[in-house]
């Protein structure tokens, strides 16, 4: 394991911040992080694990030791009631393990396809897109304790997961290094499509019985039109969580904004923070290199060169008038740094 010193974290965050990290180390096997785990560089480093950094927003340098575990492998651990037991290295892509579960005929992940980051990141905000989330096919997890070196497993109720939320984000935020996760996936799958965008569109290209292939296929299309690349614009998806509100405060905000669009959940109705932000008319502005995409409002940008704070600040101003307008506080959904 190689400590490097002022490391350049520009290429590892998808936002594109021209960061750096005061050290750096890369692990490649558990015992490796086993090991790190266990020396005083990362017991006084302030440590941060770092995923793909698709979901991380750089405000400042970082001044300690940022780990990004690179472990790989797959592995079938059991079979048995119509379930295939899957556990998965930290460091996989994400994309990677949803093809090669629909290369297998295993159902589950399909409606996550093209998500980035790496599958040791997928638990800590539950991840979910188009109808389902990592909680319906999680099975548990492994992990290190950062305190005593020990390893641990987290089952689904342990990990008190919620809509991008978990016990990895709350109350065992930074104690815990999250080393595989061991997914429990259908070998008859079904397929969940009832998810508006995704069945107009299986329907506009004549599936009637779509196969998890379909489903996949479906959703990259959609996000490749909505979503901006990555590698071309820098961005961590979503900048804030969609806010759930009360009935009582939903038909107040109904009977004054009409076009609200919401969503009715078991603890009250999710508006679309999208429908807010654009009709506060943020949608395609620009100031500097920090901006807001012109196909979806809820999705900040950095066009080149903005810094970590430029962003921040244009959340903030955003953040400000949502809630003069509507009333309706935004809570960002990236990892601020
Ligand atoms: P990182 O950004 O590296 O880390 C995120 C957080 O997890 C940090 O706090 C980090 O310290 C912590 N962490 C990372 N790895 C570990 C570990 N092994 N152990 C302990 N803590 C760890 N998210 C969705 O839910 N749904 C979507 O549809 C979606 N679409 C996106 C689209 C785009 C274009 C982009 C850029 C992002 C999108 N995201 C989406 C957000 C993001 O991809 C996910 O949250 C993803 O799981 C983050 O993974 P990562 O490896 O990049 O995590
Ligand atoms: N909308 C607008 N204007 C916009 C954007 C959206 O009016 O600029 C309205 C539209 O009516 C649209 C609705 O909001 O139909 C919902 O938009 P979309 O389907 O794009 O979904 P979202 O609620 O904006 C959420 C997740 C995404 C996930 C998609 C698909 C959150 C915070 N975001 O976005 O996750 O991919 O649904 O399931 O829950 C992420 O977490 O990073 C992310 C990209």
């Amino acid at each position: 394991m190689l400590i490097l010193e002022n490391h350049s974290l520009k290429e590892l965050n998808t936002f594109r911040i021209a960061a750096c990290a005061k050290s750096f180390v890369r692990v490649s096997t558990t015992g490796e992080l086993l090991t790190l785990v266990d020396t005083p560089s990362f017991r006084e480093g302030n440590p941060l694990i770092l995923g793909g950094g698709s979901n991380m927003l750089f405000t400042a340098d970082y001044n300690g030791l940022v780990v990004q575990q690179i472990t790989r492998g797959r592995h079938v651990i059991d079979e048995k009631d119509g379930k295939v037991f899957l556990k998965v290295m930290a460091g996989e892509p994400w994309d990677e393990l949803v093809g090669y579960c629909v290369q297998n005929g295993w159902g589950g992940l399909e409606n996550l396809s093209l998500i980035p980051g790496h599958v040791g990141s997928s638990p800590i905000q539950n991840i979910g897109a188009y109808g389902t989330e990592l909680r319906d096919h999680f099975h548990s997890l492994e992990a290190i304790d950062r305190n005593t070196g020990k390893k641990m497993t987290f089952t689904g109720p342990d990990c008190c997961f919620g809509y991008r939320e978990s016990f990895f984000k709350g109350e065992g935020k930074n104690r815990f290094v999250i080393a595989s996760v061991t997914f429990a996936l259908d070998s008859k799958p079904v397929v969940h499509t009832h998810y508006g965008e995704l069945e107009r569109e299986l329907k506009s290209k004549g599936i009637k019985e779509a196969s998890i292939a379909d489903v996949r296929e479906v959703v990259c299309d959609i996000r490749k039109r909505k979503l901006p690349d990555p590698a071309v614009i820098g961005n961590a998806g979503s900048f804030f969580k969609n806010p759930v509100v009360t009935m009582k405060r939903y038909r107040q905000l109904k009977k004054a904004f009409p076009g609200i669009v919401a969503y009715p959940e078991q603890k009250g109705t999710k508006l679309a923070a999208g429908w807010l932000i654009e009709q506060a008319g943020w949608k395609g502005f620009r100031k500097g290199d920090a901006g807001v995409h012109d196909k979806q409002a809820l999705v900040l940008v950095n066009h080149k060169n903005a810094t970590g704070m430029d962003i921040l600040r244009l959340a903030t101003e955003i953040q400000q008038s949502v809630r003069l307008k509507f009333g309706v506080p935004l809570q960002p959904e990236v990892t601020i740094i």
